[in-house]
């Protein structure tokens, strides 16, 4: 993937502000995305920043009727570069006129890749912790996510009987397959700056292709042949590269029992989000775990994590996977050396272990967090 993902439609200079849409939406995205903005204010030599807050939500909806407001969407597609998203409170239950604006938001964006890495740090907090340097790379556009859904009365029983329909296209599995072998060979350059005794990953670039074509043979069929082409069909760059193949139920399985087997593992939308989440318990907490929706013209920074009923409006929301986030835009929009500042940072809190908030065991506030994030800048 281009590691320089800037809109190219919309010119940046030296002395012009990148923009940025923010985005916290429901629960804690409106804790941890200010926590987010605090970092990339307080970074010297960076980009200078103009930032934008938008509206989105369920609490939006419930106020206005509308989930994702035209006003962000046009705001976003045709004045920032990038934005970071908190998180949404989407009910369990269906709710007439109410759809989940980030999954809304990944299409209207065409942000089709959904990139999550899942690294871990030496840390008192979590002294049982396998090394692993993974990176999920999940299909952002179709699967069971397009929620073709409908409800029939079963003719045989006359109980009730849900349908969903399922998507996979060629092409999406084309541009999510290329994005794992290019990000396959940008991580192995980032690595080869550091000696090997600091490398978690010691081996040969690798992508591991989920699916579950034994089967659906159709479906994760055409995503399994389609991810394996990018490669068979361009050796000359990616010939360096290690391709494998895993059973999602059984990657569940490796995924616990041998996390440091993984580079880069690309899945497709549903299995993407579950393996994720997943992976957030080997490195301590959900709280930690950044993402970012990658497209060819923008990125938005999310973090993995939901919006957190239970602990929200407390001021104890771990902060560290919205400011990871933020540097997971950085770094998608070229400012490599900003974003590994930014990393380096949050890693020293980690390593510390002195100030941590709950969920990692500790007893500290999102702000202390940040504040000592901000003291390792
Ligand atoms: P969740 O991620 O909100 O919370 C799961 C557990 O992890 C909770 O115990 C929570 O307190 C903890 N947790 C999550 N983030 C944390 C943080 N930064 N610091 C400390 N603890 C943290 O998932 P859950 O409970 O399944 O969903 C809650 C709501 O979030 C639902 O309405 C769901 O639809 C929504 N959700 C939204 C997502 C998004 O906006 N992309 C993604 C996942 C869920
Ligand atoms: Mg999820």
């Amino acid at each position: 993937m281009a590691s320089n993902i800037i809109r190219r439609t919309l010119a940046t200079s030296a002395t012009s502000p990148l923009k940025i849409g923010l985005i916290p939406a429901d629960g804690i995205g409106k804790e941890v995305v200010p926590a987010a903005r605090r970092v990339l204010e307080s970074l010297s030599n960076g980009p200078k920043f103009e930032f934008v807050e938008l509206e989105a939500g369920f609490e939006h909806f419930q106020k206005t009727g509308t989930a994702l407001p035209k006003e962000t969407i046009t705001t976003l597609k045709n004045e920032c570069h990038g934005a970071i998203f908190g998180a949404v409170s989407s009910p369990s239950h269906k709710v007439e006129g109410y759809s989940s604006p980030i999954v809304a938001l990944r299409k209207h964006l065409d942000l089709y890749a959904n990139v999550r890495p899942v690294v871990s740090v030496k840390s008192p907090a979590f002294p049982n912790q396998r090394e692993l340097d993974m990176l999920i790379i999940r299909e952002n556009t179709e699967c069971l996510y397009i929620k073709q859904e409908r409800l029939e009365t079963d003719p045989k029983t006359g109980k009730k009987l849900a349908w969903a329909e399922r998507k996979i296209s060629e092409e999406a599995c084309h541009r999510i397959g290329t994005m794992a072998f290019n990000m396959a060979l940008t991580r192995q350059k980032l690595r080869e700056q550091k000696p090997l005794a600091e490398r978690i990953w010691k081996h040969n670039p690798r992508v591991t292709i989920v699916h579950k074509s034994n089967v659906l043979s159709v479906t994760d069929g055409l995503f399994r042949e389609t991810v394996r082409s990018v490669k068979e069909q361009n050796l000359e760059k990616y010939g360096g590269v290690d391709m494998e193949e895993q059973l999602v139920d059984s990657m569940v399985y490796r995924m616990f029992r041998e996390p440091e087997a993984f580079d880069v593992v690309v899945a497709p939308n549903l299995y993407g989000d579950i393996l994720s989440d997943g992976a957030a318990a080997l490195v301590g907490s959900l709280g930690v775990v950044p993402s970012a929706n990658v497209g060819d013209e923008f990125v938005m920074g999310e973090p993995v994590h939901g919006s957190a009923p239970d602990i929200a409006g407390k001021g104890i929301a771990n902060p560290i996977a919205a400011i990871r986030s933020a540097a997971l835009l950085l770094e998608h929009m070229g400012y490599t050396e900003q974003a590994l500042k930014m990393y380096d940072a949050v890693d020293a809190v980690l390593v510390d272990g002195s100030i941590l908030t709950p969920d990692l065991g500790g007893k500290s506030t999102t702000n202390d967090v940040v504040d000592a994030v901000l003291r390792h800048l």
